[in-house]
């Protein structure tokens, strides 16, 4: 019996080792503090619309959001004239014209967040190699993914900008410790919501929360369902201690 597990136990002790050392040039991403954390936490919709400038300003340049439709910006406060008019900026594949040739058109609420790439070789070419991945479901897609993002953006020598001589970019927080990306925030890029300019710090919590928002649209929906739930089996314990108390009464 055990001879047929001998070869998966060799490979998992030498796999483990090499995981954890893995893991181990990677640094923890920094707790932020989320106006969502906890049981009563909700989205900032002031916030979400920071980190929404900053990624149609900057990010969208490279990164796609391919899951989130225009018109599901009115979630997070945007009205239907201003979703429809970013929507506007962009274009999309159109249907083709009389001689079949393709066409494009401005896009539409209907209309997703077009790819900045054509394809992956483009996309590729003009990264130093590296692909950029779509941002829709980056937050869920990474371990503690707001806190992340977010540290990923702001770490200190990163933001210093000094690639090495592959145009590589010194980061804790990535896997490994080398990122094709160079750091894309900078000062002026984004506002604070009393209209002062943005630190690299703030505004990497802007767009941190932005991304969680894309990866998650329902979160207030499911955290308000969990606490209806527990309010109901509340009461229905209440309900329950009762009817007993009525039923044994004269027992
Ligand atoms: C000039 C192109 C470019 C811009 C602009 C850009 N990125 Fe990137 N980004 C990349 C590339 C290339 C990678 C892949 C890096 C790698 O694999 O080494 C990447 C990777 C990432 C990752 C993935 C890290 C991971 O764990 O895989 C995140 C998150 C990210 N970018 C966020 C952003 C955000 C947020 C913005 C806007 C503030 C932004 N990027 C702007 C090119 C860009």
């Amino acid at each position: 019996m055990m001879k047929r597990f001998m070869p998966a136990i060799l490979a998992l002790s030498f796999a483990l080792p090499a995981s954890a050392l893995a893991a181990g040039d990677q640094a923890h991403p920094e707790s932020r503090n989320w106006s969502w954390n906890g049981i009563f936490g909700t989205y900032d919709r002031a916030q979400l619309q920071r980190g929404l400038e900053i990624f149609t300003g900057q990010c969208i340049n490279c990164h796609g959001l391919k899951f989130i439709h225009f018109r599901d910006l009115i979630q997070i406060g945007l009205s239907e004239d201003q979703a429809e008019a970013l929507a506007e900026q962009f274009e999309v594949a159109g249907d083709p014209d009389e001689w079949g040739d393709p066409t494009t058109r401005p896009a539409k609420l209907f209309d997703r967040f077009p790819d900045p790439y054509r394809n992956e070789e483009e996309a590729r070419a003009l990264n130093n190699g590296a692909v950029p991945p779509d941002l829709s479901l980056m937050a869920k897609a990474r371990p503690d993914g707001s806190n992340y993002i977010a540290s990923l953006l702001s770490d200190a020598e990163y933001n210093e900008g000094n690639p090495t001589d592959d145009g590589l970019y010194h980061n804790a927080y990535f896997p490994g410790g080398l990122i094709a990306m160079a750091p894309p925030l900078y000062e002026g890029l984004g506002v604070n919501a009393d209209g002062s300019d943005a630190s690299i710090d703030e505004m990497s919590d802007d767009i941190a929360a932005f991304l969680t928002w894309t990866a998650e649209p329902r979160l207030e929906d499911r955290k308000g369902m969990g606490l209806k739930v527990i309010l109901f089996l509340l009461v229905l314990t209440g309900l329950l201690y009762v009817s007993k108390r009525k039923i044994w009464a004269n027992v």
